[in-house]
């Protein structure tokens, strides 16, 4: 510290704000996220029982982490000894029951396994897209209060809730980058559930739990959720698309793809792959973390026949 004392006051604040991480532990340059897997429907049955959208596994690895798949087919104890293994893990979107569905089962195992590991004093990060964010106001109010929106295959700019700026997510932002969401259609929304406003603040477990960072509006007035993050947990949800601008590409799909829309993708890739950094978890061994790796599940082409251009296929 003495040898900082002689720089200017500019370089103090900076080093101020890296405080936290100068005296814990230094961080994890080798993370890896579990993606949960999620069944397959109709398009891609005949491929097998569950994949997952290389754009998830692409985002991430944007930003510095590897990514390690959640099969559907595992025992509970498998589960766990995987999520152990993982610095975080991502819940991603697609089409599944909330609840009696495998993707609301294995979720819920990694939602309370979550909580555990933090509770327990590792920070240990959960990130979840459209489906895994309808999953996770499942899983936090023990109930589906999801309504049905107009929001298939729209992109909206996003309203900022008042303390949105300040928040783990968004604070690091560039300022033009947040100007930019709060008037262009850069959050892509393609979900026919929601959770509105109302239900969300009528439910304690809601609100005790999640901090709205962001709302819209939908054309019947039902104003709903689309970003949240937990107050006392390293939980982050969207209900919007950040992975697609980047790696989607299907043209009957409207997407985002302006170099504002790909930069947020970037952005919120960056916050979460470096809350996963901040723990220390591993596999027992190279050869237990090669296996876990989705490069053995190499991606197939499947732009011709769906809205991704890449899957990955899992089970
Ligand atoms: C998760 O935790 C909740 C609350 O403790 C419990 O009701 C539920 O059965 C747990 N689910 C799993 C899959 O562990
Ligand atoms: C939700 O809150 C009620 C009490 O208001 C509680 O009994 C219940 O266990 C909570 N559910 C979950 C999933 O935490
Ligand atoms: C959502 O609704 C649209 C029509 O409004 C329908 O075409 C689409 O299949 C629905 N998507 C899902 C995932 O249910
Ligand atoms: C933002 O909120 C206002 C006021 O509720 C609403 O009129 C508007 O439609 C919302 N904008 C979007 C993009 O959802
Ligand atoms: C790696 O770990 C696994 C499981 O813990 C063990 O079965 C295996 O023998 C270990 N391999 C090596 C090369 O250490
Ligand atoms: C889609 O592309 C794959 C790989 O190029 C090809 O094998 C398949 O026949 C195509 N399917 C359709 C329906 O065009
Ligand atoms: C685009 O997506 C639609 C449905 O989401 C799919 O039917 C179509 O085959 C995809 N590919 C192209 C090239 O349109």
């Amino acid at each position: 510290m003495a040898v900082l004392l002689h720089y200017v006051p500019g370089v103090l604040l900076c080093v101020s704000l890296y405080w936290e991480q100068l005296f814990t532990s230094p961080l994890n340059q080798r993370p890896i996220i579990g993606v949960l897997a999620v069944e397959t429907g109709e398009g891609f049955k005949r491929f097998g029982k569950s994949y997952i959208p290389a754009s998830y596994v692409k985002i991430l690895e944007s930003a510095g982490a590897r990514v390690a798949p959640i099969s559907t087919e595992l025992t509970e104890a498998e589960y766990t000894e995987l999520f152990h293994s993982l610095n975080g893990v991502l819940f991603p979107g697609g089409t599944a029951p909330f609840q009696n569905s495998r993707f609301a089962e294995i979720s819920a195992i990694f939602y309370n396994l979550t909580l555990k590991k933090n509770d327990e004093g590792v920070h240990f990060p959960l990130w979840a897209i459209c489906l895994g964010f309808e999953e996770l106001t499942v899983l936090t109010s023990g109930e589906n209060l999801l309504t049905t929106t107009n929001t298939y295959n729209l992109p909206l700019p996003l309203n900022f809730t008042k303390d949105a700026l300040q928040s783990r997510m968004f604070k690091y932002f560039p300022k033009y980058l947040l100007q930019a969401l709060q008037v262009k259609p850069l959050a892509g929304h393609y979900h026919n559930w929601s959770i509105s406003v109302k239900s969300f603040t009528d439910n304690k477990n809601l609100t005790n739990f999640y901090k709205i960072l962001t709302t819209n509006m939908d054309s019947e007035q039902v104003e709903f959720v689309s970003t949240m993050e937990a107050f006392r947990y390293p939980i982050y949800a969207v209900q919007w698309h950040p992975e697609r601008s980047p790696y989607e590409w299907n043209a009957t799909w409207n997407i985002p793809h302006s170099s504002e829309a790909v930069q947020v993708a970037w952005y919120l890739a960056d916050f979460f792959v470096n809350e996963a950094r901040k723990n220390s978890c591993h596999f027992s061994n190279t050869t237990e973390e090669e296996k876990a790796l989705i490069y053995n599940y190499p991606p197939i082409y499947s732009g011709n026949i769906s809205k991704f251009e890449q899957i990955h296929l899992i089970d």
